[in-house]
Order: C-alpha cells, then structure tokens, then sequence
C-alpha cells in the first residue's frame, strides 16, 4: 500500500507546497505558496481540493500569514487573522470542514492572544500541524471501522476522488476501500469519472493505480447499466457537509448514484469525519451549494466542445437525502437511521 507517498499538502518554513491536482495525472507539480492567497487561489482552483484537504490548506495558510505578519499589535494581528478567515471562508461554500478548521484556528489563536503575539503564531502552526496529522488518524479509523461492510470478495462503485489527495492523507471512501484491501478482501472498483472535472478519472485512477487496487474506470451515465450488467456489492462516497438529519452533500453525480443503488438494490454508504457533520444544518435544504463557472462543463483542457456563449448550470455538488444512505461511516463508528438521534449520539 503506496498511499503514504501521496502528499496534497506539505508545510514548510518558507512556504506551503501544495501539489497541483489541476495537472495530475500528467503532471506532478508542487505549488510554492508563500501567502494567503496563494493558498487562497489553490482552493478556488481546485488545485487542492476534497473537504477535508480544504480545511487542512485553510489551517496552513492561517499559520503562514500569521507567522509572516510583521506587526507586535495583537489587535492587529487579530484583525489580519479575521481577514484571512473571511478570504478562505469565501474560496468554497460547500465544504464545512473548510469552516470548521478556520474556526478551530481562530479559537486557537483567542485561547493563545493573552500569552503574546509570539505565542499566537507558534501555537497555529502547531494546530496546522495537528489537523492535518489528525485528519490521517481519522481516515484510518474510519478505514478500520467502515472495512466491515465491504464482503471479503465485493465489487465497489465509487466517485469523484476521496483518496489521500482529497484527504490530510489515506483518505474517506477511498480510505475505506484501502482498508478493506489491507484486510485481506478481494476488491475491485468501478469508478465513475466524475463530470465536469473528472476527479475519478484523473485522481481516483491515479490513487488505485499506484496502490495497485484493481479498477475499471466508467462515465458517470454507465453506473446504472452497471450495476444492472455487472453488479455491485455497496456504493461508498465522500461527503462535504451532512445536515443534523443525514442528508449528505457531495460531488454533482452522487444522488443519481445513490438512487440507481436502491433501485438495484445495492447498499448506498457516505465515508466522512466528524468534522464534515454541521449540526447547524438541519437538512440538506439549508447546505449551500457551490456554483462553478460554466467553462469547467464546455470546455476540457482549454478546449472549447460545446458552442460558445451558451446558457451552463454548474452546481458543483448535490445533496443525497438520508433515506437513501444505508450508513455513514465515521472515525467513531457507522451511524444508520435514523440519523438525527444517531448523529446526535456522535457528539
Ligand atoms: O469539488 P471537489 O473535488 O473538492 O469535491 C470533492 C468531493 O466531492 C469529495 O467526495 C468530498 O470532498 C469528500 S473527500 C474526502
């Protein structure tokens, strides 16, 4: 198992290098990002990328520019580390764990102010530092625990991309194949491409590939004819946000996924931390969903195939309601309906 050699994000003292998901698998190119909105920019990009990779870069460029910053006034810096939050917060709507680490950080950042400007910048870079260490022990736990509900011999269908790329490392979904394999099972893939920005196809691939997972890569319209031709044993996706009542927002694609699994009557499994569950949001109603430019859907590569000048709907996630998940796999255990009072036992 090869995944610890794949790195989304690295901290260093004179800069954050964070691979460049835009270019691979053609290319392995590290971004040297020495600000903010250098980080910034990487997550509108889409260079880095997947919920909790999202929150581990935010974390990174807040202890970056903190540790830059020039001033001793701690109002000061206080006030540059609200700005740069509010940045960040701005890149991708959808993401809650991208929340979730800015205000982790900036309760850091409270808790270490009455010690001094010096204190505030050590003690977010250890947070950093920490997230993104805990975010791998996370995704193995949740690996060890979700592993169970993958037969010893299984085909598993999968989308977007979930690895460690996605991921502090390891990763959700993927992680929790990774598991299954490590245990011993015999699994195989189908992953779907993931239109517009073909994660699977490029990312996913790519993982399973170097992991030496056996797979077979399809389009997104093939997985009902799949599943009906050649069977599967359990969908497993990520997610970006789950509502107080299960409802699970992840990549545009993976409602139809889950509603072809009931139809074929294959069990429907989210992959997620703790941190992606918003107990703010009651159901998946109130998760706001990113909107992307319509280039990413008439163009591939800078290549114009579709007319230009065209009316696009580019949601970049939807929402798979509760009643489809058969469970979601967390670091904690696997929560089942129904979900607002398992959820709620979570925390
Ligand atoms: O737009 P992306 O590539 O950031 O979307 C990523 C996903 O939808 C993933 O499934 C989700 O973030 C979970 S990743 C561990």
């Amino acid at each position: 198992m090869q995944d610890s050699t794949i790195q989304a994000i690295a901290w260093h003292d004179d800069h954050i290098a964070i691979l460049d998901q835009t270019r691979l698998p053609g290319k392995e190119e590290y971004l040297i990002c020495k600000d903010l909105e250098a980080v910034a920019g990487a997550i509108e990009r889409l260079s880095i990328r997947g919920a909790p990779a999202i929150g581990v870069a935010a974390a990174m460029g807040m202890a970056f520019a903190c540790l830059q910053d020039e001033t001793s006034d701690s109002d000061a810096v206080m006030a540059h580390l609200e700005h740069n939050a509010e940045r960040l917060l701005a890149t991708r709507p959808t993401a809650v764990n991208l929340r979730w680490a800015v205000e982790r950080m900036m309760e850091t950042a409270r808790g270490a102010l009455p010690e001094g400007v010096q204190a505030v910048k050590e003690r977010l870079k250890a947070e950093a530092l920490a997230i993104h260490e805990d975010d791998v022990t996370v995704n193995r736990n949740m690996g060890a625990c979700g592993q169970e509900i993958v037969p010893e011999t299984a085909t598993v269908i999968t989308i977007c991309n979930t690895g460690s790329l996605a991921t502090g490392g390891y990763g959700t979904a993927l992680g929790v194949i990774r598991s299954a394999v490590a245990a011993g099972k015999k699994v195989f893939v189908a992953a779907c491409e993931t239109r517009p920005l073909l994660q699977g196809a490029r990312l996913t691939a790519w993982e399973l590939q170097k992991d030496g997972i056996p797979f077979e890569l399809i389009t997104d319209n093939m997985a009902g004819n799949y599943m009906k031709r050649k069977g599967a044993d359990v969908v497993i996706a990520g997610a970006d946000r789950i509502a107080a009542n299960g409802d699970a927002a992840n990549k545009i694609g993976t409602y139809s996924l889950a509603i072809l699994a009931k139809e074929h009557g294959i069990p429907f499994y989210i992959a997620a931390p703790t941190s992606t569950i918003d107990m703010s949001v009651a159901s998946g109603d109130d998760i706001p969903i990113e909107e992307r430019n319509g280039n990413e859907i008439t163009c591939i590569r800078g290549q114009h195939i579709a007319p230009r000048e065209i009316k696009v709907w580019n949601p970049a996630f939807d929402v798979v309601p509760s009643a489809y998940i058969a469970g979601i796999i967390t670091e904690k255990g696997i929560v089942r309906a129904p979900y607002r009072e398992s959820i709620e036992k979570l925390f």
